[in-house]
């Protein structure tokens, strides 16, 4: 492992200096300390109060919606016994976790898909502290719809002491004429535009949720977006927020949040300190749409003043800064579009290539080496968004539409916006068959989907 990331003789040199400064970026090895955390986990239909007290028919974790929160701590083990009630097949897929290929739960790939009334058990030591979660990998446009998701929170060593660690889970859902989840999927609109964007908006399945400080409180707040195909943009103005985690990792100094686009599958942690009363019930919200602006969730201040903890932010990580990254010459341009045909009547593809369902044989579109330095490019040629997800590894963004991005952090997820190229770099350290595909889950299910492998 620690060999395997030793750059090439036929690198071009910053590719060597890129590679150099990633190694301290993220661990290479997880530091398993013995303890093992187990949780079971049941998939099944029920119903739920969700939103505004009525009760909705869904496919839930454990009976709740989001599903369960898993918390650990870096160096512990998760031991998940999974069982699957649900009348079709499904798997677990912990997205953003650096795990081994083996429990990534890509049905074919990694795994034999769970049928229904078996078990599976997942079991791995994350490498990363952070925000993740998990969902079905399987119909995933409408099992993830149906409620299947919850978060995995791998907690520091030492955490921070914040007053308190609270996260959103934002959900979007599309609700028929009798308060149902809407029973077609993958519908030749969904697929025509930016997948399904739903009619009611709600966070940690509440329509009204909001969140009470005290005065003097500094929070960690955990957002992730679950929804299947809507982007959100939460607007925390008005408040001391400051973006310190993107997609689980730390940014290397944190910074202002505003018009970060938390696309299907991202995660943003934010360090907010509570200085003063808030006149009235601050909303959050959502700006992604300028002219259709949505309140996500609102924020009060009450009770007793406390003395805000101080410590430093833990947004400190070594993120390599990959300048140098945009000279190094592209690995692979992937090109995204849409065709007619397919199963639903318009497929999405990429290199005109559309997924033939986990089921097929895949040859995988690249052969990464592991420890290597490689450049990315993803030319949108459609004008729908796409933001694409990469299993296993993170990345940086370097560029869009050639133009150079500093981002203080890598990701897993990067929303490619209608008719836009993107250039990422990454170091790939994992070896096995990771997906890249678009988490507009539409898309994902009529062919945006690929596999990369990493020797
Ligand atoms: Cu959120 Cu293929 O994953
Ligand atoms: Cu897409």
């Amino acid at each position: 492992a620690a060999g395997a990331c030793r750059p090439r003789d036929k690198e071009p040199p910053q590719a060597a200096r890129a590679l150099r400064e990633f190694t301290g970026a993220y661990p290479l090895e997880a530091r398993p300390n013995g303890t093992v955390r187990s949780f079971d986990i049941v998939a099944e239909p029920t119903e739920v109060e969700l939103v505004d007290g009525q009760k909705l028919r869904v496919w839930a974790y454990n009976g709740q919606v989001p599903g369960p929160q898993l918390r650990i701590r870096l160096g512990e083990t998760l031991r998940v016994r999974f069982t699957n009630r649900l009348p079709q097949e499904t798997t677990i897929h912990w997205h953003g976790v650096r795990l081994p290929n083996a429990m990534d739960g890509v049905p074919h790939t990694t795994q034999r898909p769970v049928q229904p009334g078996e078990t599976f058990v997942y079991e791995f030591t994350p490498k990363d502290a952070g925000t993740f979660w998990f969902h079905p990998h399987v119909r995933s446009s409408e099992q993830v719809e149906r409620g299947l998701y919850g978060l995995l929170i791998v907690e520091d060593t030492a955490p921070p002491p914040y007053s308190r660690d609270v996260v959103w889970v934002v959900d979007d859902w599309l609700l028929d004429e009798t308060g149902q989840v809407f029973p077609r999927f993958n519908t030749r609109h969904d697929l025509a535009h930016d997948g399904r964007w739903g009619n009611v908006l709600t966070v940690n399945g509440r329509t009204d949720t909001v969140l009470r400080v005290r005065p003097g409180e500094r929070i960690r707040l955990r957002l992730l977006n679950s929804a299947n195909g809507r982007v959100v943009m939460p607007d925390f103005s008005g408040l001391d927020a400051k973006l310190i985690a993107v997609d689980g990792l730390y940014l290397r100094e944190p910074i202002d949040p505003a018009g970060f686009e938390l696309a299907p599958g991202n995660r943003i942690d934010l360090d907010i300190t509570f200085n003063q009363n808030l006149a009235a019930p601050l909303p959050i919200v959502d700006r992604f749409s300028a002219r259709r602006p949505n309140v996500l969730a609102h924020i009060t201040t009450e009770g007793e003043p406390v003395t805000p903890p101080a410590f430093a932010s833990p947004a400190r990580a070594h993120v390599p800064a990959w300048s140098e990254g945009l000279h190094v010459p592209e690995h692979h341009a992937f090109r995204l579009n849409a065709r007619r045909g397919g199963p639903f009547g318009i497929e999405w593809t990429l290199d005109d290539k559309a997924f033939a369902g986990h089921s097929a044989h895949h040859e995988p579109a690249l052969t990464l080496t592991s420890g290597r330095f490689y450049r990315l490019r993803f030319v949108n040629e459609s004008a729908r968004l796409h933001p694409l997800h990469l299993h296993g590894m993170f990345f940086r963004l370097l560029a869009r539409d050639g133009t150079p991005v500093e981002e203080p952090f890598f990701r897993d997820t990067v929303l490619v916006h209608g008719n836009e190229s993107v250039d990422i770099a990454l170091v790939p350290t994992d070896a096995g068959s990771w997906m890249l595909h678009c988490h507009i889950l539409e898309h994902a299910e009529a062919g945006m989907m690929t596999l990369i492998a990493v020797r």
